[in-house]
Protein backbone atom coordinates (compact mmCIF):
# COMPACT_ATOMS: atom_id res chain seq x y z
CA UNK A 1 0.00 0.00 0.00
CA UNK A 2 1.01 3.90 -0.97
CA UNK A 3 1.13 6.07 1.98
CA UNK A 4 1.89 9.12 -0.40
CA UNK A 5 -1.52 8.55 -1.68
CA UNK A 6 -3.76 11.47 -1.55
CA UNK A 7 -7.82 10.50 -0.75
CA UNK A 8 -10.39 13.00 -2.05
CA UNK A 9 -13.93 11.95 -0.49
CA UNK A 10 -16.91 12.35 -2.14
CA UNK A 11 -19.60 12.49 0.34
CA UNK A 12 -22.97 11.24 -1.09
CA UNK A 13 -25.45 10.25 1.41
CA UNK A 14 -26.15 6.67 -0.60
CA UNK A 15 -23.03 6.18 -2.17
CA UNK A 16 -20.20 7.87 -0.66
CA UNK A 17 -16.56 7.13 -2.30
CA UNK A 18 -13.35 8.17 -2.51
CA UNK A 19 -10.81 9.31 -5.77
CA UNK A 20 -7.16 8.24 -4.67
CA UNK A 21 -4.56 9.96 -6.54
CA UNK A 22 -0.54 9.05 -6.19
CA UNK A 23 2.16 8.32 -8.37
CA UNK A 24 2.12 4.79 -9.44
CA UNK A 25 -1.83 4.07 -7.53
CA UNK A 26 -2.11 1.82 -10.62
CA UNK A 27 -0.38 -1.27 -8.45
CA UNK A 28 -2.38 -0.55 -5.68
CA UNK A 29 -5.18 -1.21 -7.34
CA UNK A 30 -5.89 -4.72 -5.61
CA UNK A 31 -4.89 -3.34 -1.86
CA UNK A 32 -7.95 -0.47 -2.61
CA UNK A 33 -10.18 -2.74 -3.48
CA UNK A 34 -9.72 -4.67 -0.75
CA UNK A 35 -9.69 -1.50 1.78
CA UNK A 36 -13.38 -0.66 0.68
CA UNK A 37 -14.51 -4.43 1.06
CA UNK A 38 -13.94 -6.54 -2.10
CA UNK A 39 -13.35 -9.51 -1.17
CA UNK A 40 -11.11 -12.95 -2.50
CA UNK A 41 -12.44 -14.25 -5.65
CA UNK A 42 -14.85 -11.01 -7.11
CA UNK A 43 -15.42 -11.45 -10.44
CA UNK A 44 -13.91 -8.53 -12.52
CA UNK A 45 -14.36 -7.19 -16.04
CA UNK A 46 -11.55 -4.97 -17.06
CA UNK A 47 -12.75 -2.80 -19.77
CA UNK A 48 -9.84 -0.95 -21.91
CA UNK A 49 -8.69 0.17 -25.39
CA UNK A 50 -5.81 -0.98 -27.67
CA UNK A 51 -4.23 2.58 -26.70
CA UNK A 52 -4.18 2.25 -23.12
CA UNK A 53 -4.74 -1.68 -22.40
CA UNK A 54 -1.09 -1.78 -24.48
CA UNK A 55 0.98 0.16 -21.61
CA UNK A 56 -1.22 -0.15 -18.45
CA UNK A 57 -3.96 -3.50 -18.18
CA UNK A 58 -0.74 -5.80 -17.41
CA UNK A 59 -0.03 -3.89 -14.20
CA UNK A 60 -3.86 -3.65 -13.15
CA UNK A 61 -4.65 -7.18 -14.03
CA UNK A 62 -1.59 -8.51 -12.12
CA UNK A 63 -2.64 -6.46 -9.27
CA UNK A 64 -6.03 -7.76 -9.36
CA UNK A 65 -4.68 -11.27 -9.09
CA UNK A 66 -2.02 -10.73 -6.42
CA UNK A 67 -5.27 -9.92 -4.20
CA UNK A 68 -7.33 -13.09 -5.06
CA UNK A 69 -9.26 -11.28 -7.05
CA UNK A 70 -10.71 -13.11 -10.86
CA UNK A 71 -9.98 -10.62 -13.42
CA UNK A 72 -11.03 -10.97 -17.50
CA UNK A 73 -10.01 -8.23 -19.46
CA UNK A 74 -12.14 -6.88 -22.72
CA UNK A 75 -9.86 -4.90 -25.25
CA UNK A 76 -12.45 -2.52 -27.16
CA UNK A 77 -11.69 -0.25 -29.95
CA UNK A 78 -10.61 3.78 -29.45
CA UNK A 79 -12.59 6.63 -30.19
CA UNK A 80 -15.65 8.86 -29.54
CA UNK A 81 -17.36 7.04 -32.68
CA UNK A 82 -17.15 3.74 -30.47
CA UNK A 83 -19.16 5.32 -28.02
CA UNK A 84 -22.44 3.36 -28.55
CA UNK A 85 -24.96 0.77 -28.31
CA UNK A 86 -22.98 -1.79 -30.04
CA UNK A 87 -19.83 -1.23 -27.41
CA UNK A 88 -22.41 -1.97 -25.00
CA UNK A 89 -23.37 -4.96 -26.26
CA UNK A 90 -19.69 -6.09 -26.11
CA UNK A 91 -19.29 -5.40 -22.77
CA UNK A 92 -22.46 -6.94 -22.09
CA UNK A 93 -21.65 -10.18 -23.99
CA UNK A 94 -18.01 -10.52 -21.89
CA UNK A 95 -20.36 -9.63 -18.82
CA UNK A 96 -22.40 -13.00 -19.62
CA UNK A 97 -19.24 -15.20 -20.84
CA UNK A 98 -17.72 -14.13 -17.16
CA UNK A 99 -20.51 -14.63 -15.02
CA UNK A 100 -20.91 -11.67 -13.63
CA UNK A 101 -22.83 -11.21 -10.73
CA UNK A 102 -25.05 -8.45 -9.06
CA UNK A 103 -21.64 -8.31 -6.55
CA UNK A 104 -18.95 -8.43 -9.15
CA UNK A 105 -17.27 -5.67 -10.37
CA UNK A 106 -16.30 -3.66 -13.79
CA UNK A 107 -13.37 -1.46 -14.07
CA UNK A 108 -13.04 1.22 -16.85
CA UNK A 109 -9.70 1.61 -17.40
CA UNK A 110 -9.32 4.97 -20.10
CA UNK A 111 -10.36 7.99 -21.12
CA UNK A 112 -13.93 9.56 -21.07
CA UNK A 113 -14.93 7.42 -23.84
CA UNK A 114 -14.11 4.17 -21.91
CA UNK A 115 -15.36 5.47 -18.75
CA UNK A 116 -18.92 6.52 -20.30
CA UNK A 117 -19.57 3.31 -21.68
CA UNK A 118 -18.21 0.96 -18.82
CA UNK A 119 -19.86 3.23 -16.34
CA UNK A 120 -23.80 2.66 -18.33
CA UNK A 121 -22.76 -1.17 -19.10
CA UNK A 122 -22.06 -1.62 -15.27
CA UNK A 123 -25.43 0.53 -14.70
CA UNK A 124 -27.69 -1.83 -16.64
CA UNK A 125 -26.05 -5.21 -16.63
CA UNK A 126 -28.46 -6.79 -13.97
CA UNK A 127 -29.85 -3.87 -13.19
CA UNK A 128 -26.68 -2.11 -11.96
CA UNK A 129 -23.27 -3.88 -10.88
CA UNK A 130 -20.31 -2.07 -9.42
CA UNK A 131 -17.85 -0.07 -11.36
CA UNK A 132 -14.76 1.45 -10.69
CA UNK A 133 -12.99 4.29 -12.78
CA UNK A 134 -9.02 4.27 -13.43
CA UNK A 135 -9.15 7.14 -15.76
CA UNK A 136 -5.73 7.60 -18.24
CA UNK A 137 -6.38 10.99 -19.34
CA UNK A 138 -6.23 14.53 -17.71
CA UNK A 139 -10.16 15.31 -18.99
CA UNK A 140 -11.14 12.06 -17.32
CA UNK A 141 -9.41 12.38 -14.09
CA UNK A 142 -10.60 15.77 -13.43
CA UNK A 143 -13.88 15.94 -14.81
CA UNK A 144 -16.05 12.43 -16.83
CA UNK A 145 -14.67 9.88 -13.79
CA UNK A 146 -16.15 11.68 -11.09
CA UNK A 147 -20.05 12.35 -10.81
CA UNK A 148 -21.45 9.29 -11.93
CA UNK A 149 -22.42 10.62 -15.29
CA UNK A 150 -22.36 7.74 -17.66
CA UNK A 151 -23.69 7.13 -21.49
CA UNK A 152 -23.54 6.72 -24.92
CA UNK A 153 -24.67 8.62 -28.14
CA UNK A 154 -27.38 8.38 -30.29
CA UNK A 155 -27.29 8.38 -33.65
CA UNK A 156 -29.12 11.82 -33.34
CA UNK A 157 -26.62 13.29 -30.68
CA UNK A 158 -24.22 12.98 -28.14
CA UNK A 159 -24.35 10.98 -24.81
CA UNK A 160 -28.37 11.20 -25.27
CA UNK A 161 -28.38 7.77 -23.44
CA UNK A 162 -27.26 7.03 -20.18
CA UNK A 163 -27.82 6.52 -16.59
CA UNK A 164 -26.13 7.99 -13.36
CA UNK A 165 -24.86 5.33 -11.73
CA UNK A 166 -21.67 6.56 -9.03
CA UNK A 167 -18.43 4.58 -8.97
CA UNK A 168 -17.24 2.51 -5.51
CA UNK A 169 -13.56 4.16 -6.31
CA UNK A 170 -11.64 6.35 -8.80
CA UNK A 171 -7.67 6.02 -9.11
CA UNK A 172 -5.51 8.03 -10.10
CA UNK A 173 -2.28 7.75 -11.62
CA UNK A 174 -0.85 10.93 -12.90
CA UNK A 175 1.86 8.97 -14.58
CA UNK A 176 -0.30 7.54 -17.17
CA UNK A 177 -0.41 10.85 -18.52
CA UNK A 178 3.29 9.80 -20.34
CA UNK A 179 1.72 8.02 -22.49
CA UNK A 180 -0.95 10.26 -23.89
CA UNK A 181 -0.63 12.39 -26.88
CA UNK A 182 -0.27 16.60 -26.22
CA UNK A 183 -3.12 17.67 -27.58
CA UNK A 184 -5.08 15.67 -25.64
CA UNK A 185 -2.74 16.67 -22.60
CA UNK A 186 -4.07 20.26 -23.33
CA UNK A 187 -7.74 19.63 -23.61
CA UNK A 188 -7.66 18.43 -20.30
CA UNK A 189 -5.88 21.79 -19.32
CA UNK A 190 -9.31 23.99 -20.43
CA UNK A 191 -11.32 22.26 -18.03
CA UNK A 192 -8.85 22.31 -15.27
CA UNK A 193 -8.62 26.16 -15.75
CA UNK A 194 -12.23 26.00 -15.82
CA UNK A 195 -12.29 24.85 -12.13
CA UNK A 196 -10.01 28.05 -11.75
CA UNK A 197 -12.68 30.45 -13.09
CA UNK A 198 -15.70 28.93 -11.36
CA UNK A 199 -14.57 28.29 -8.11
CA UNK A 200 -10.66 27.93 -7.05
CA UNK A 201 -8.97 31.49 -7.39
CA UNK A 202 -5.65 29.67 -5.80
CA UNK A 203 -5.79 26.96 -8.33
CA UNK A 204 -5.76 30.05 -10.79
CA UNK A 205 -3.32 32.13 -9.45
CA UNK A 206 -1.37 28.41 -8.66
CA UNK A 207 -1.28 27.96 -12.84
CA UNK A 208 -0.67 31.52 -13.82
CA UNK A 209 2.67 31.86 -11.55
CA UNK A 210 4.43 28.90 -13.94
CA UNK A 211 6.27 29.15 -16.91
CA UNK A 212 4.68 26.10 -18.69
CA UNK A 213 1.29 24.65 -18.87
CA UNK A 214 1.14 23.10 -22.06
CA UNK A 215 3.65 20.71 -22.49
CA UNK A 216 3.41 17.88 -20.06
CA UNK A 217 6.87 16.60 -19.85
CA UNK A 218 8.18 19.51 -18.75
CA UNK A 219 5.78 20.00 -15.44
CA UNK A 220 6.79 18.90 -12.55
CA UNK A 221 5.21 15.87 -10.94
CA UNK A 222 4.35 17.73 -7.51
CA UNK A 223 2.57 20.31 -9.49
CA UNK A 224 0.16 17.89 -11.48
CA UNK A 225 -0.80 15.90 -8.45
CA UNK A 226 -1.68 19.68 -7.05
CA UNK A 227 -3.27 20.52 -10.21
CA UNK A 228 -5.50 17.23 -10.38
CA UNK A 229 -6.17 17.41 -7.08
CA UNK A 230 -7.55 20.66 -6.62
CA UNK A 231 -9.75 20.22 -10.07
CA UNK A 232 -10.83 16.37 -8.38
CA UNK A 233 -11.85 18.18 -5.37
CA UNK A 234 -13.94 20.85 -7.14
CA UNK A 235 -15.94 18.95 -9.24
CA UNK A 236 -16.13 16.32 -5.79
CA UNK A 237 -17.85 18.97 -4.21
CA UNK A 238 -20.17 20.17 -6.84
CA UNK A 239 -21.82 16.64 -7.75
CA UNK A 240 -21.94 15.90 -3.50
CA UNK A 241 -24.12 19.58 -3.60
CA UNK A 242 -26.32 18.64 -6.77
CA UNK A 243 -25.74 15.00 -7.49
CA UNK A 244 -28.55 15.07 -10.15
CA UNK A 245 -27.72 18.27 -11.76
CA UNK A 246 -30.54 20.14 -10.97
CA UNK A 247 -28.77 23.30 -9.48
CA UNK A 248 -24.86 24.26 -9.01
CA UNK A 249 -23.72 21.71 -11.20
CA UNK A 250 -24.40 23.85 -13.50
CA UNK A 251 -21.45 25.99 -12.73
CA UNK A 252 -18.99 23.13 -14.65
CA UNK A 253 -20.73 23.98 -17.94
CA UNK A 254 -19.13 27.01 -17.77
CA UNK A 255 -17.59 27.75 -21.61
CA UNK A 256 -19.61 24.75 -22.80
CA UNK A 257 -22.60 26.13 -24.10
CA UNK A 258 -20.70 28.15 -26.82
CA UNK A 259 -18.25 25.46 -26.65
CA UNK A 260 -21.02 22.75 -27.81
CA UNK A 261 -21.80 25.58 -30.38
CA UNK A 262 -17.93 24.93 -32.22
CA UNK A 263 -18.53 21.39 -31.78
CA UNK A 264 -21.78 21.70 -33.41
CA UNK A 265 -21.05 24.55 -36.25
CA UNK A 266 -17.42 22.79 -36.75
CA UNK A 267 -18.33 18.81 -36.68
CA UNK A 268 -17.03 16.36 -34.38
CA UNK A 269 -13.41 15.52 -34.72
CA UNK A 270 -12.26 19.43 -35.61
CA UNK A 271 -11.84 20.41 -32.39
CA UNK A 272 -11.42 18.21 -29.36
CA UNK A 273 -13.98 19.13 -26.34
CA UNK A 274 -11.36 20.92 -24.49
CA UNK A 275 -10.15 23.34 -26.78
CA UNK A 276 -14.12 23.74 -27.90
CA UNK A 277 -14.47 24.58 -24.26
CA UNK A 278 -11.45 27.26 -24.29
CA UNK A 279 -13.05 29.61 -27.19
CA UNK A 280 -16.00 29.10 -25.12
CA UNK A 281 -14.34 30.29 -22.01
CA UNK A 282 -13.39 33.13 -23.97
CA UNK A 283 -16.61 34.16 -25.68
CA UNK A 284 -18.79 34.00 -22.20
CA UNK A 285 -16.00 36.07 -20.73
CA UNK A 286 -16.31 38.63 -23.43
CA UNK A 287 -20.66 38.44 -22.65
CA UNK A 288 -19.94 38.85 -19.04
CA UNK A 289 -18.01 41.75 -19.25
CA UNK A 290 -19.95 43.71 -21.96
CA UNK A 291 -23.07 43.18 -19.44
CA UNK A 292 -20.79 44.56 -16.72
CA UNK A 293 -20.79 41.65 -14.56
CA UNK A 294 -16.97 40.81 -14.75
CA UNK A 295 -14.18 43.06 -15.05
CA UNK A 296 -12.14 43.31 -18.18
CA UNK A 297 -8.50 42.66 -16.58
CA UNK A 298 -9.83 39.36 -15.14
CA UNK A 299 -11.60 38.24 -18.64
CA UNK A 300 -7.74 38.83 -20.12
CA UNK A 301 -6.01 37.16 -17.51
CA UNK A 302 -7.92 34.27 -18.11
CA UNK A 303 -7.50 34.47 -22.02
CA UNK A 304 -3.84 34.91 -21.34
CA UNK A 305 -4.30 31.55 -19.32
CA UNK A 306 -5.71 29.93 -21.89
CA UNK A 307 -3.31 31.07 -24.41
CA UNK A 308 -0.65 29.80 -22.22
CA UNK A 309 -1.76 25.85 -21.94
CA UNK A 310 -1.37 25.96 -25.94
CA UNK A 311 -5.34 26.26 -26.61
CA UNK A 312 -7.10 27.84 -28.82
CA UNK A 313 -8.52 31.70 -28.05
CA UNK A 314 -9.88 33.12 -31.06
CA UNK A 315 -13.29 32.08 -32.06
CA UNK A 316 -14.18 30.52 -35.03
CA UNK A 317 -15.44 31.83 -38.50
CA UNK A 318 -18.88 31.17 -37.84
CA UNK A 319 -22.06 32.40 -39.51
CA UNK A 320 -23.70 34.30 -36.65
CA UNK A 321 -27.48 33.25 -37.69
CA UNK A 322 -25.88 29.51 -37.10
CA UNK A 323 -24.35 30.22 -33.57
CA UNK A 324 -28.02 31.08 -32.85
CA UNK A 325 -29.76 28.72 -34.19
CA UNK A 326 -27.11 26.02 -32.37
CA UNK A 327 -27.38 27.45 -28.93
CA UNK A 328 -31.73 27.29 -29.34
CA UNK A 329 -30.83 23.67 -30.21
CA UNK A 330 -28.67 23.27 -26.69
CA UNK A 331 -30.05 21.19 -23.66
CA UNK A 332 -29.93 24.75 -21.68
CA UNK A 333 -32.41 26.30 -23.26
CA UNK A 334 -35.30 27.14 -21.04
CA UNK A 335 -38.48 28.93 -22.59
CA UNK A 336 -36.62 30.02 -25.37
CA UNK A 337 -34.05 31.81 -23.35
CA UNK A 338 -30.69 30.38 -23.91
CA UNK A 339 -28.74 30.24 -19.83
CA UNK A 340 -25.27 31.20 -19.64
CA UNK A 341 -22.54 30.33 -16.67
CA UNK A 342 -20.91 33.82 -16.39
CA UNK A 343 -18.02 35.10 -14.17
CA UNK A 344 -18.73 37.71 -11.68
CA UNK A 345 -14.82 37.41 -10.33
CA UNK A 346 -12.29 34.42 -10.56
CA UNK A 347 -13.49 31.81 -8.24
CA UNK A 348 -17.03 32.65 -8.72
CA UNK A 349 -19.79 32.43 -11.36
CA UNK A 350 -23.58 32.23 -11.48
CA UNK A 351 -26.10 30.90 -14.12
CA UNK A 352 -28.31 33.95 -16.03
CA UNK A 353 -31.33 32.93 -17.82
CA UNK A 354 -31.93 36.38 -19.53
CA UNK A 355 -29.23 36.79 -22.47
CA UNK A 356 -31.23 38.24 -25.22
CA UNK A 357 -30.30 37.21 -28.58
CA UNK A 358 -29.32 41.08 -28.63
CA UNK A 359 -26.71 40.78 -26.37
CA UNK A 360 -25.19 37.71 -28.26
CA UNK A 361 -25.13 39.12 -31.48
CA UNK A 362 -23.02 42.00 -30.34
CA UNK A 363 -20.57 39.52 -28.71
CA UNK A 364 -19.95 37.31 -31.24
CA UNK A 365 -19.09 40.53 -33.48
CA UNK A 366 -16.59 41.78 -30.83
CA UNK A 367 -14.84 38.16 -31.32
CA UNK A 368 -15.09 37.61 -34.64
N1 LIG B 1 -19.32 11.48 -17.59
C1 LIG B 1 -18.96 12.73 -17.51
O1 LIG B 1 -19.26 13.45 -16.55
C2 LIG B 1 -18.13 13.30 -18.62
C3 LIG B 1 -17.52 14.55 -18.46
C4 LIG B 1 -16.71 15.01 -19.50
C5 LIG B 1 -16.54 14.27 -20.65
N2 LIG B 1 -17.16 13.07 -20.78
C6 LIG B 1 -16.98 12.23 -21.99
O2 LIG B 1 -15.61 11.88 -22.09
C7 LIG B 1 -15.29 11.65 -23.46
C8 LIG B 1 -13.97 12.30 -23.76
O3 LIG B 1 -13.00 11.74 -22.94
P1 LIG B 1 -11.44 11.93 -23.21
O4 LIG B 1 -11.16 13.35 -23.52
O5 LIG B 1 -10.77 11.28 -22.07
O6 LIG B 1 -11.20 11.16 -24.59
P2 LIG B 1 -10.96 9.62 -24.97
O7 LIG B 1 -11.48 8.70 -23.96
O8 LIG B 1 -11.44 9.46 -26.37
O9 LIG B 1 -9.37 9.55 -24.98
C9 LIG B 1 -8.65 10.32 -25.91
C10 LIG B 1 -7.63 9.44 -26.66
O10 LIG B 1 -6.52 9.18 -25.83
C11 LIG B 1 -6.26 7.78 -25.76
N3 LIG B 1 -5.71 7.55 -24.43
C12 LIG B 1 -6.36 7.63 -23.25
N4 LIG B 1 -5.50 7.53 -22.24
C13 LIG B 1 -4.27 7.35 -22.78
C14 LIG B 1 -2.99 7.19 -22.23
N5 LIG B 1 -2.75 7.27 -20.92
N6 LIG B 1 -1.96 6.99 -23.08
C15 LIG B 1 -2.17 6.98 -24.42
N7 LIG B 1 -3.36 7.17 -25.00
C16 LIG B 1 -4.40 7.34 -24.19
C17 LIG B 1 -7.60 7.15 -26.02
O11 LIG B 1 -7.46 5.83 -26.48
C18 LIG B 1 -8.16 8.09 -27.09
O12 LIG B 1 -7.65 7.78 -28.36
C19 LIG B 1 -16.44 12.18 -24.27
O13 LIG B 1 -17.18 11.09 -24.78
C20 LIG B 1 -17.28 12.96 -23.27
O14 LIG B 1 -18.65 12.96 -23.59
C21 LIG B 1 -17.94 12.57 -19.79
ZN1 LIG C 1 -16.19 19.44 -20.61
Amino acid sequence: MNKDNLHIKVSLTSNPYEIVIGKRSLECIGDELCKIGFKDGLKVLVVSNKEVSDHYSDCIIKGLIKSKFNPKLLILKAGEDQKNQSSIDLIHDAAYEARLERGSLMIALGGGVIGDMTGFAAATWLRGIHVVQIPTTLLAMVDASIGGKTGINHSKGKNLIGAFHQPKLVLIDPQTLFTLPAREFRAGMAEIIKYGVISDLELFELLEKQENISDFSRINEKLLIEVIKRSAKSKAEIVVKDEKESGIRAFLNYGHTFGHVIENLCGYGKWLHGEAVAMGMVAVGQLAVQRGLWEESDAKRQNQLIDKAGLPTKWPKLEQENVLRSLQGDKKVKNGKVSFVMPLTIGDVRLFNDISNKEIYECLQKLS
